[in-house]
């Protein structure tokens, strides 16, 4: 299988870049954060607090998440309904970080990524991607940039939605998320001692496409 694995930090471009290698390459991009966030939307839904790991066990029974593609698209399925819509907010973004800790939902999403990715070929981005996930790939990238950047990346993002937010608050997020996706016990982001380590920092898209790319043949 050609898989090609992206790790990083949020904010670093994952799947932008994802996206366009995905195209170029015909394989079918999988974002496994959107998986992670689906989770902690019905967490929020069923009104359960992050220190609640009974409950965040169970619910791991009761929620069933699903990936299917509409015109090229990922679209992420939370019992049958499309949530692509509602997971992109700083809420289920804080809530998929803490929940993500979760050895049970870590075991409930990963065996669903493993079995995509031996299925076809895939583009998957993430944080245990290249560590865990689709350990034997052939093509793995860490893919990071500076606080500054990734933080002023998500507010364009955000303010392009027309969601009003605070620069700063948004650089305290990324840095308390990246914090804690770094230093959990299961599976915590760092770099695959196979991967290659790329900083987009001063990068254009086209740049890191094609360096990715290069990479993958
Ligand atoms: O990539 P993202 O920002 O959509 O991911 C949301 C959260 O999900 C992230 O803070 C940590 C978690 N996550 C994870 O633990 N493992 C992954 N493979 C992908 C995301």
């Amino acid at each position: 299988m050609g898989n090609i694995a992206i790790d990083g930090p949020a904010g670093a471009g994952k799947s932008t870049i994802a996206k366009i290698v995905a195209k170029k390459k015909g394989y079918i991009y999988v974002d496994t954060g959107a998986m992670y966030r689906a989770m902690a939307l019905f967490i929020i839904r069923e009104g359960i607090k992050p220190e609640e790991t009974d409950k965040i066990e169970e619910a791991c029974d009761k929620a069933d998440i699903s990936i299917k593609y509409v015109d090229g698209e990922q679209v992420v399925t939370l019992n049958g309904e499309s949530v692509n819509g509602l997971i992109r907010t700083e809420e289920v973004s804080n809530m998929a970080s803490v929940t993500s800790v979760n050895a049970k939902v870590r075991e409930k999403l990963v065996a669903l990524q493993q079995k995509l990715g031996k299925e076809t070929d895939v583009v998957m981005d993430g944080r245990d991607i290249g560590t865990v996930v689709l350990k034997d790939a052939p093509c793995k990238i860490y893919l990071t940039a500076s606080d500054d950047v990734r933080a002023k990346r998500r507010y364009d993002e955000l303010m392009e939605k027309g969601v009003q937010c605070d620069l700063n608050e948004i650089k305290k997020d990324i840095i308390e998320r990246d914090h804690r996706d770094m230093n959990r016990a299961i599976s915590p982001l760092r770099r695959a001692d196979d991967a290659v380590f790329l900083d987009s920092s001063s990068m254009t898209i086209d740049e890191v496409v094609s360096k990715i790319i290069e990479l993958s043949e």
